[in-house]
């Protein structure tokens, strides 16, 4: 339970809000490359509650800025892209792609006005399909090379889609374990081609949260933000052991249907303090992805604009007869829609002053405490966890997602430094 201040505190991300601070530090998705086309039109974005807008100039290269044009305010994403920049269509202002403006018609032919208007800019990098941007103050920090941005594009499937409720709300479930055990059930025991390494044959991860309902959860703290531990004792002296991790400020790595050969990472952009983006990257590394299943799956839940086909107004197009054969919601397969659904219906921020927390929820309250941490290591001028300027290394080779059944008697830390700077995402070679 969190005090109204406290709720605040972590739920609020807007300009000069502490947790706005904190989300200012790092380097954040905030499109999709396919939304920027060459020739294509301005993208209209709302990020962190700044109204903003993304262009491709004529050079190619992008452009982020305030979508207000700084004369008199008019809308810059309807405006035309010309002569080395974006040029306002009320009274012809043209700014570069870094927010310099760069002619003032109405001006008079010598007018040094241009220089003295200041409008706001961010810089952008393209990477892995997704336009990244650092809106914080003073020189970005190191670009994080995340695998699953860094391997071929053949090896990766990317997604976005909007939510209609706070980014934390949602984010507690993505590195919370003991929801999978039920949001996600399938009814039905078929067998699964989704093994797990180390598992039997025939069983997937659903089985397996199924077999054991009350997992053992702990954490540890690392310099990008915590490694989470569930564990489910199994018959026959082994244990279901998963890995998850929640890195700074909003970005969850799970084990997903890749089974320890790549893993799915989830990355909750605010929009605003009730609106969010959800960019979603998988990837495997031994094969490139299987890319009909993932284009098949994200056509049947994601409709225009990125907005998500089963919503409130629908009520998720729950068919209550589907929840006697087939999944435990009756709201489809895919565990997006199942986590969109427990996370709206929360409300638009969720009240956690109304919430009773148990043992199953140790993670969710020590993630809280990180985050607080890290808000206050901003406000007095520190680096949080997750952020480096001038580092070595930015490839997280402690970055090690688990999902393997094991020995009742392996020691979970000492299997994951087992792993750390060898095969890092594929348990099964550390078990054998
Ligand atoms: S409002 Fe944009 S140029 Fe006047
Ligand atoms: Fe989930």
């Amino acid at each position: 339970m969190l005090t109204k201040e406290q709720n605040d505190l972590l739920t609020q991300t807007g300009p000069g809000t502490p947790g706005g601070k904190l989300f200012r530090q790092y380097w954040l998705p905030v499109a999709l490359v396919e939304q920027v086309p060459q020739g294509g039109a301005p993208v209209p974005l709302r990020i962190l509650g700044e109204d903003l807008v993304l262009f491709r100039g004529e050079d190619g290269q992008l452009g982020l800025m305030g979508r207000l044009c700084p004369h008199r305010c008019t809308d810059l994403s309807y405006g035309r892209i010309e002569d080395g920049g974006l040029r306002c269509l009320y009274h012809g202002w043209l700014f570069d792609r870094t927010g310099k403006c760069i002619e003032q018609p109405a001006e008079p032919a010598n007018s040094t006005y241009k220089d003295e208007v200041k409008h706001p800019a961010y810089p952008v990098v393209e990477k892995a399909g997704v336009v990244f941007s650092y809106m914080g103050e003073g020189a970005p920090p190191d670009f994080p090379e995340y695998e699953f941005l860094e391997i071929d594009a053949s090896h990766r499937s990317i997604y976005k889609i909007h939510l209609e409720c706070n980014y934390l709300q949602a984010c507690e479930g993505d590195f919370d374990p003991s929801h999978v055990s039920y949001l996600h059930r399938r009814m039905t025991d078929a067998p699964t081609a989704n093994a797990v390494p180390g598992g039997e044959a025939g069983r997937d991860s659903g089985s397996y949260f199924k077999a054991n309902i009350r997992p053992k959860l702990s954490f540890e703290k690392t310099d990008y933000g915590v490694r989470i531990f569930s564990e489910r004792e199994m018959d026959g002296g082994k244990k279901y052991l998963r890995v998850t991790n929640f890195l700074l400020p909003s970005l969850a790595c799970i084990a997903g249907r890749q089974a320890g050969d790549g893993y799915s990472a989830v990355w909750r952009i605010p929009i605003d303090d009730t609106h969010h983006w959800r960019f979603g990257f998988q990837f495997q590394r031994s094969a490139p992805v299987d890319r009909k299943y993932y284009d098949e799956q994200n056509k049947t839940e994601i409709g225009p604009g990125y907005m998500p086909i089963r919503t409130q107004a629908n009520r998720y197009l729950q068919d209550r007869e589907s929840m006697k054969t087939s999944t435990f919601t009756g709201m489809g397969t895919l565990f997006m829609v199942h986590d969109a659904f427990a996370a709206e219906t929360q409300g638009p921020i969720q009240d956690r002053s109304r919430e009773n927390l148990g043992a199953g929820d140790v993670i969710i309250a020590g993630v809280r405490r990180l985050l607080r941490q890290a808000i206050d290591d901003v406000a007095h001028g520190k680096l949080p966890p997750n952020v480096t300027r001038g580092a070595a290394d930015k490839t997280y080779p402690n970055l090690i997602i688990v999902n393997a059944v094991v020995d009742a008697s392996v020691e979970n830390a000492d299997y994951v430094r087992g792993l750390v700077g060898k095969d890092r995402f594929n348990a099964q070679s550390a078990a054998e």
